[in-house]
Formats: C-alpha cells, sequence, structure tokens
C-alpha cells in the first residue's frame, strides 16, 4: 500500500500534536514501494527528505518543505533460534510498545525495561532508546535499510551502528542518508533480568516476583505515574539529554549540592539528572500560554494543546538558560527541531 498527499497536516504524526504541514508525504507498507518511488520520482530529487515513524522525538516549527516518508512496514517473524536464544525480525513500522508485547508473551527476554516507550521498531537503532538501565542496542543484532539517494540495500552490524548513548551512526555519518526497513533483536529464553534501576525490583515484586511479564508491567506502572500519555498530552518524552561529564569538572557543584543525583558510567565520566537541574532551576509544572513543563518529570516538555513548536522552542531555550546559569552545565536537546 502507498499513499502520497501534497501540503499535508502532521499533526497526527507528530506525538507533540504539532499543527505543521509537509509539502509532500509518502507513506509506504513495503520496502520495494520505496524503490520505486525513489528511483521513479525525476522531479522530488532535489527535494529535502525527512523520516518520520511515530513522531515521538521531533519538534516542528514550521512546515516541512520536502518530502515527509513514513514507513509503515508492518511484520514480526522469528528468523532464527537455538537453545538459549530467538532472532527475532521487526518491520519498521510496527509500534514499538506492541513488539515488546508480542516478545514478552512468548517469553523472549532482552527489551522488556524498554517497555511503553512510545516510536516504532525503525526509530529504536536511530535514538538507541533506553531506559531503566537497558538500552536498544543491547538487543539490536542487524539493522536493514535502504539508501535513500541510491535505492540500494543496506545491512549494518549492531558494531557499525556505532551506538552510544541516544546515539548511533544515524545521528552522524549516515544522517538523513538512510531509512530503515527492518531491524533484527536478539532476545534471550533464559534472560537476566535488570533490576538495578530505581523502582522497578521492588514492584516487579509487589505484582507476585520477578518474571518477564511482571517486569514489563512494572514498568508500565512506573512510566504512566511519571510520564503523560501522548494521545491526552502532547509530548515527546525527555526533551534534553541527561548530561554526561568528566567526574573531576562536578566536584565543586556536588559539595554544593550533596543531594545532586550523579551517576557513574565509566571510564572517569558522570551523568547527571538533567530532570533534577531543571526542577532546582523551578521550573517543574511551569506553564506559559499551551507550553509546559510536566508537573512529574521536568524532563519533559508538554502542549496542553495550542502550542505552537516555537512556543516550546522558546521555552525550552530559556530553560536551557537558566540551567546554565545556574549550575554552568549546557544541557542538550534529544529531540530534534525540524
Ligand atoms: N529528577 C528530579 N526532578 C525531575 C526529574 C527527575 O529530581 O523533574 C531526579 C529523580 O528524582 C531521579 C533522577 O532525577 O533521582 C532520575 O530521574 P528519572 O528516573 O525520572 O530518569 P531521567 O534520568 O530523568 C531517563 C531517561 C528516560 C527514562 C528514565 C528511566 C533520558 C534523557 N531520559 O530519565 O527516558 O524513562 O531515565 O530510565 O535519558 C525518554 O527518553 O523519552 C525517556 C523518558
Amino acid at each position: 500500500m502507498i499513499c502520497f498527499r501534497e501540503k499535508f497536516s502532521l499533526k497526527k504524526y507528530n506525538t507533540f500534536g504539532i499543527d505543521t504541514n509537509a509539502k509532500y508525504f509518502f507513506e509506504f507498507t513495503e520496502s520495494e514501494d520505496l524503490l520505486t518511488f525513489i528511483q521513479s520520482s525525476e522531479s522530488l530529487k532535489e527535494e529535502k527528505l525527512l523520516v518520520l515513524g511515530g513522531g515521538s522525538n521531533y519538534l516542528f516549527v514550521s512546515d516541512f518543505e520536502g518530502v515527509v516518508l513514513h514507513p509503515n512496514i508492518p511484520g514480526i517473524r522469528v528468523i532464527d533460534e537455538d537453545r538459549a536464544n530467538v532472532w527475532i525480525e521487526a518491520g519498521a513500522g510496527e509500534v514499538w510498545d506492541r513488539f515488546i508485547e508480542y516478545c514478552v508473551t512468548c517469553g523472549y527476554g532482552g527489551i522488556e525495561n524498554l517497555s511503553y516507550i512510545p516510536g516504532t521498531v525503525g526509530a529504536t537503532p536511530v535514538q538507541n532508546i533506553g531506559a531503566y538501565g537497558m538500552e536498544a542496542a543491547q538487543a539490536i543484532d542487524t539493522v536493514y535499510a535502504i539508501d535513500l539517494k541510491t535505492g540500494q540495500r543496506v545491512t549494518l552490524t549492531a558494531s557499525e551502528c556505532l551506538f552510544g548513548y541516544r546515539d548511533s551512526i544515524f545521528k552522524h555519518a549516515l544522517k538523513g542518508k538512510l531509512i530503515v526497513t527492518s531491524v533484527v533483536f536478539k532476545l534471550s529464553r533464559f534472560p537476566e533480568f535488570n533490576l538495578d534501576y530505581g523502582a522497578v525490583k521492588k514492584e516487579a515484586e509487589r505484582l507476585g516476583g520477578v518474571t518477564l511479564r511482571n517486569i514489563r508491567d512494572a514498568i508500565v506502572g512506573i512510566r504512566k505515574n511519571k510520564l503523560p500519555e501522548t494521545d491526552v498530552l502532547g509530548s515527546a518524552g525527555s526533551f534534553f539529554m541527561n548530561p554526561i561529564l568528566d567526574a573531576g569538572s562536578v566536584e565543586e557543584l556536588k559539595m554544593k549540592y550533596p543531594e545532586m543525583p550523579l551517576y557513574s558510567v565509566g571510564e572517569g565520566k558522570v551523568k547527571l539528572s538533567a530532570g533534577w537541574l531543571i526542577e532546582q532551576c523551578g521550573w517543574k509544572g511551569y506553564r506559559e500560554k499551551d507550553a509546559g513543563v510536566y508537573q512529574n518529570q521536568s524532563l519533559v516538555l508538554v502542549n496542553y494543546g495550542a502550542a505552537t513548536g516555537k512556543d516550546i522552542y522558546d521555552l525550552s531555550e530559556r530553560i536551557r538558560l537558566s540551567v546554565y546559569n545556574q549550575f554552568g552545565i549546557n544541557i542538550h536537546r534529544e529531540v530534534i527541531v525540524i
């Protein structure tokens, strides 16, 4: 199935719910349709391209004067297995949380801590999504993609993806060059659970014991309490990334703010909590017109209904500056501004 539209509203295609238009919008359910589109649309060759999956990591501050490509490729299939592991391929258009539900129901572990993160499978390697002590990179085996210029099929192994904290080659050398069509995850029949983060273990125990199902349910519950449901309140999850700094450079701050959360991430580096820094600057629950800071988690900016992308962007800049002025720390956006 393909769908090609001109001057198309993206309101339903970005979780912030910003009312913005794409000059062209192309949705497809099979990679062959994209290949035909790339090879046949001479007049579109000069247009800017934007790949939009679940739209949970974008802030549109203006209309997009180019072609939005929306991969809606479905499909989940086991492609290999042995006694301990299962290799399972999911189409880029599969809803990420539905894919986890499928895996947990089958008893395959390795991505359960990433439950309830909005978005589609295709975005998981780009963002290297992470939560509760787990990152997608730990389970990704292979990424299949298409080169947007040549129409060639491309295969990347996990190590070729150069994964880092919320980072991958798709945000750097291959930025804007590829479109992910499917991802293969290596999951385990006998998973080692990752229960170190916050209240996950306690919550799973409260639900009846540490099992794959209870960990998933615990995390869904924790996230529902902390983060807004994007169909009720527009947001893109964490708006900023947690800053990673040299341990030595935060000694002074640590003395001044002994309660400041700090996590060692190895190699002499520490991760600070951007949510905590923003809260200290007094932003938690702040609202101006329809743009605001979520009352349960300061890392999350929200659209109460009619905020424009610019309203949210301007608020984010004020937050960024105030954190810099108070702590001397530069926080960077996780959300991509278009
Ligand atoms: N904190 C505050 N005030 C706040 C928010 C957080 O003081 O407003 C403190 C908390 O009390 C805690 C620490 O900061 O001590 C960490 O908070 P939390 O556990 O909520 O996690 P986070 O570091 O703020 C990250 C991810 C989230 C992920 C959670 C849980 C990033 C940018 N964000 O947030 O990811 O769900 O950890 O693993 O790394 C997302 O990417 O969209 C997202 C929601």
